[in-house]
């Protein structure tokens, strides 16, 4: 069933609600949803922190609820993986059990406001489609039953599952004999089973393209995203433990771990062999990747920019590894785990610094560009390509990595903690489980191969003083207009911005560069990077500190304009550049791609929140 929801409030939250009822009259509402029959984790309203006055870090997004819709559209090739395709066709389109869309806004229920995020609703999961191709992630409605919540018990030292670098798996002929064996039968699944592997591709899918809505009362018409946000570390480790658990069950082998693509360090800057083609099939290869970056021994960039660029192997990896430092290297929690996303949020509220890079680009490097990027540049098809599990692998690992080794903490927000999600088990029986149940990878059985970390040394250092800010740089954009009432982002841009003035108890805390509410179409690709006091004309290297950091998008949903803004922290980096005491500082964003309007809605400098 496709669900048409009604249009976001722009209002506030009550007035909206009221508005609705006037909108749509009562209609009978038969609502018998399995997950009703749960009762909500409300929690109490905590946030990235609002005391002593200081502002939450969820810049300016609660309760305005934007421009976001609602099972909105997904394509896919045409003519490509027709197989696959058919496979999928043949599968039932969800019927709703509840039988209605409509009237959803009579519930009324303020308390919801201030909630973590609900699990989905699967009864009224929606095509993401668009009207051209039609491309339906909802679950199979046979395994629909109530779900059970997980247990956390952690299993005997004897079965813990060891997630071993790709680039060290590969040398173990039984592990890959078992991967694939693992992979081929979760590809021949029946097609009604939930851990079929197209299956647990549309998983993810449907979690980052709009097939849910929140719900929750006053919620409903807002999807669910678990992307460019604080959800974006504990979904993803979810994902992951039930996928590996799946193929495990079914090599019948429970300390079966998944790998990780080591992209982090030298050894595994390449796309893992592993995954590539060995007597012409492998259920682990997938056709859509691109070609070039298959090639043996082609260093991945992670900062890839949509071309290769032609460095020597030693500059590039030297970017890589500076790059790595500098996206790790905060205790911020916000800049680490992304903003604050609770009920009734606009999805996207803003990225954290992993999610951007290396993850965001990674994908982009390895989707096909003659594919429109898939498999893995678009999300609604990443996860059917099997590297899809070693990449978040890694990304997970750099979870783990900056609690144990840069001493970053967890958010203890009831919000973040209680979002609760739903996955099929290794028995297709539906679980809920919560980001509390995630934090620990001990409890959850599985742990990372110890292996070099050759970024925790790699700062970036400042370029040559002559190279310093131009105040009178590129198109200087005096900061009062182009920050208040937002720019396009044509071309390169240099914008002065003031920076807040520093109390004895603020120095402490991170510094905080926003890009606010920047808008683009959400299916067409965006990266620009952002440089701080640097040369406009000639941009620094990532491996330099004036490089503060990218925006990049990984596409989805069709027909939608995306909005979210980014945060970089910077006090490092004014450090390095010798502007820790200037009032002002010069920003220059220069676009890398593009395909579409792009505007900006606001640029500043702020002290965190986030402690
Ligand atoms: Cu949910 Cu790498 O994406």
């Amino acid at each position: 069933m496709h669900v048409h929801c009604c249009k976001q409030p722009t209002i506030p939250f009550m007035q909206a609600m009221n508005t609705h009822l006037l909108l749509s009259p009562p209609t009978t509402v038969i609502d018998r949803r399995p997950n009703d029959l749960f009762p909500k984790k409300l929690s109490s309203q905590s946030s990235c922190v609002n005391r002593k006055g200081r502002r939450s870090c969820s810049v300016g997004h609660r309760g305005a609820n934007g421009a976001h819709n609602i099972n909105p559209t997904c394509s896919i090739k045409p003519e490509a993986d027709e197989d696959r395709r058919n496979k999928m066709d043949r599968r039932n389109v969800l019927i709703g059990l509840g039988g209605a869309g409509l009237g959803l806004g009579l519930d009324t229920n303020p308390l919801a406001s201030g909630a973590p995020i609900p699990p989905p609703d699967f009864s009224t999961c929606g095509k993401t489609t668009d009207e051209v191709t039609g491309l339906d992630c909802c679950p199979p409605t046979s395994e629909v039953k109530t779900p059970t919540p997980f247990k956390p018990v952690a299993p005997p030292k004897s079965s813990v599952r060891t997630r071993l670098a790709a680039q060290n798996a590969v040398k173990d002929p039984d592990y890959i004999k078992k991967y694939r064996r693992a992979t081929e039968l979760m590809k021949g699944l029946d097609v009604d089973d939930p851990r079929n592997f197209w299956n647990q591709a549309n998983v993810h899918c449907s979690y980052c393209d709009g097939a849910f809505n929140q719900n929750l009362a006053g919620y409903k018409c807002l999807e669910i995203q678990v992307h460019n946000s604080w959800l974006f570390f504990p979904f993803h480790r979810w994902f992951l433990f039930f996928y590996e658990r799946i193929l495990g069950s079914l090599i019948d082998d429970p300390t079966f771990a998944l790998p990780f693509w080591n992209w982090d360090s030298p050894d595994g800057m390449y796309l893992p062999e592993l995954f590539e083609l060995e007597n012409g099939a492998s259920p682990l290869y997938d056709h859509y990747r691109n070609t070039k970056h298959r090639q043996k021994d082609f260093l991945l960039d992670l900062n890839y920019s949509g071309t290769d660029v032609h460095q020597d192997a030693k500059t590039l990896i030297d970017n890589n590894l500076k790059t790595m430092n500098r996206q790790m290297n905060t205790k911020d929690q916000c800049l680490f785990f992304g903003q604050p996303y609770r009920a009734g949020d606009c999805p996207n509220p803003g990225g954290g610094n992993i999610e951007l890079i290396p993850h965001n680009t990674v994908h982009n490097w390895t989707g096909d560009p003659k594919w429109l990027a898939e498999d893995m540049g678009k999300f609604y098809s990443s996860a059917r390509d099997p590297i899809f599990f070693a990449h978040h692998s890694n990304v997970d690992r750099m979870w783990h990595l900056w609690l144990e080794k840069i001493g970053g903490k967890n958010l203890e927000q009831d919000d973040w903690l209680n979002a609760e999600f739903y996955f099929y088990n290794e028995k297709k029986e539906l679980v809920s489980v919560t980001v509390q149940d995630s934090i620990d990878i001990g409890i959850l059985g599985y742990a990372y191969e110890n292996v070099d970390i050759p970024w925790l040394q790699t700062k970036p250092t400042a370029r040559k003083p002559a190279n310093k800010a131009k105040p009178d740089g590129l198109g200087l954009q005096d900061q009062s207009s182009a920050a208040k009432g937002g720019f396009s982002l044509d071309s390169k841009i240099s914008i002065a911005v003031p920076r807040p003035k520093q109390g004895v108890e603020k120095a402490e805390r991170e510094e905080i560069l926003i890009l606010r509410d920047i808008k683009f179409p959400s299916d067409q690709g965006l990266k620009f990077d952002v440089y701080v006091n640097d040369d406009a004309d000639t941009p620094s290297q990532p491996s330099q500190s004036e490089f503060a950091g990218s925006f990049v998008h990984v596409p989805h949903k069709h027909g939608m304009t995306f909005k979210t803004s980014l945060y970089l922290g910077i006090k490092t980096l004014l450090k390095d550049v010798g502007a820790d005491k200037a009032a002002s500082v010069v920003v220059t964003l220069v676009p890398r791609y593009r395909n579409g309007p792009v505007t900006i809605g606001g640029i500043s400098i702020e002290q965190s929140s986030c402690d």
